[in-house]
């Protein structure tokens, strides 16, 4: 594989100097994008959208042909590992994911296997399609949900705001819980190792919901199985070492114990005071984040203005990385986010990271 020609975020990863601040933005190929829309609807659905590597790689680069982002993630969804389970994955309008059969009972979780990665091709696929679009251009993000994010989807059946069900689990029946984010954490470490052999060049793990957890919950049935899957991650084919970020939303409190897990990166939500975090975490790991996705509803000056912020909390020491803290939202205006990278770049420029 011939060198990148925009490595800053990969070095910014391996927390080494950068000439500015590498910027990207979670779900940045969504419904904000009129293109992406477009295609969708070709489509016919986000599954098919997600399950068709052409299509895939076409969204994948649509916000990379507006905004000069320095990296691309793969288009697809965490949800696609329990869908190979046999869960049988489908998306209702407006109310987000749903599963025709859930993982609540004894009997349904003794009976779940990690599934044959044969069965996830298409992402793989679309991993290969992509690198081959992107050619030297940016590096791009493979990914995967956290297998407590996974259980609780399986178990609930869909979203929630709070997910009682599974809480009440990892207090009542934690032997239950912990089967179903073992089989999970083989199922993830499996499904981002083909990930990185067609060509990922870093990897993420999504752990949306681990902040619901008590402290000790979080870090039995949250943070040991990231661990676990971040010691079985492979290098790539050529053995370079594959960068990782683990993001768990709502876990500002236990930063110290996610910053020994072995992840290059932690991604911080808005709640975090991230000049806090790095006076605390010191060089330990790359930070990634953390303007509230809301900023981006605001108007043009509050855009500057608070990105301007984030960009001075996070300071000048090397490893850090620009992004939201959590997916851009629909709605956003295309102008917004064509302003914050934009400052996100000059703001970065006139004070690199040394
Ligand atoms: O960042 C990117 O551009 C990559 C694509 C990506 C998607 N989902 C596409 C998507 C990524 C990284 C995800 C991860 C994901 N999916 C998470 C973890 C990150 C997070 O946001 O917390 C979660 C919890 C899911 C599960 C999921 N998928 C939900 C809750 C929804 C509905 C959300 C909504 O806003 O309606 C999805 C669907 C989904 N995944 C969409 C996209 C672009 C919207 C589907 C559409 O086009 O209608």
């Amino acid at each position: 594989m011939p060198a990148l020609e925009n490595d800053v975020f990969l070095r910014a990863l391996r927390r080494e100097p950068t000439p500015y601040t590498p910027v990207w933005l979670m779900r940045q190929a969504g419904r904000y994008l009129p293109e992406y829309n477009a295609t969708r609807a070709r489509a016919g659905s986000f599954l098919a959208l997600a399950k068709t590597p052409s299509l895939a790689t076409e969204v994948t680069l649509q916000p990379l042909a507006r905004f000069p982002l320095d990296a691309a993630i793969l288009f697809s969804d965490i949800l696609t590992v329990p869908d190979a389970m046999g869960l049988g994955l489908y998306f209702v309008d407006g109310e987000g994911p749903k599963f025709e059969r859930t993982t609540a009972t004894a009997e349904s979780i003794a009976a779940l296997a990690a599934p044959d990665m044969a069965s996830l091709r298409y992402v793989f696929d679309a991993v290969g399609e992509i690198k081959r679009a992107l050619g030297r251009s940016v590096p791009l993000i493979g990914f995967a949900g956290s297998p407590f994010t996974l259980a609780c989807y399986m178990i609930e059946g869909g979203g929630s705001p709070d997910f009682a069900s599974v809480r009440r689990m990892s207090y009542a029946r934690p032997d239950l819980l912990r089967r179903l984010v073992d089989v999970n954490a083989v199922a993830v470490a499996a499904y981002l190792n083909e990930q990185i052999t067609a060509g990922a060049d870093a990897v993420m793990i999504f752990d949306t919901w681990g902040g619901l957890l008590s402290h000790a919950a979080y870090r039995q049935f949250s943070l040991r199985p990231m661990r676990e899957i971040l010691a079985a991650l492979k290098p790539a084919p050529d053995g370079r070492a594959i960068p990782t970020i683990l993001f768990t939303k709502g876990a500002g409190a236990s930063l110290d114990e996610a910053a020994d897990v072995g992840a290059s990166a932690l991604g911080l939500d808005w709640t975090v005071d991230i000049a806090k975090a790095r006076r605390e975490l010191g060089r330990r790991v790359a930070l990634q984040g953390n303007l509230d996705p809301l900023v981006l509803l605001t108007d043009l000056d509050t855009v500057v203005r608070e990105t301007e912020a984030v960009i001075q909390a996070a300071g000048p020491a090397p490893g850090y990385i620009f992004n939201l803290g959590h997916g851009i939202l629909p709605g956003t205006p295309l102008a917004h986010v064509a302003a914050l990278v934009e400052t996100v770049h000059r703001e970065s420029r006139v004070n690199p990271a040394q």
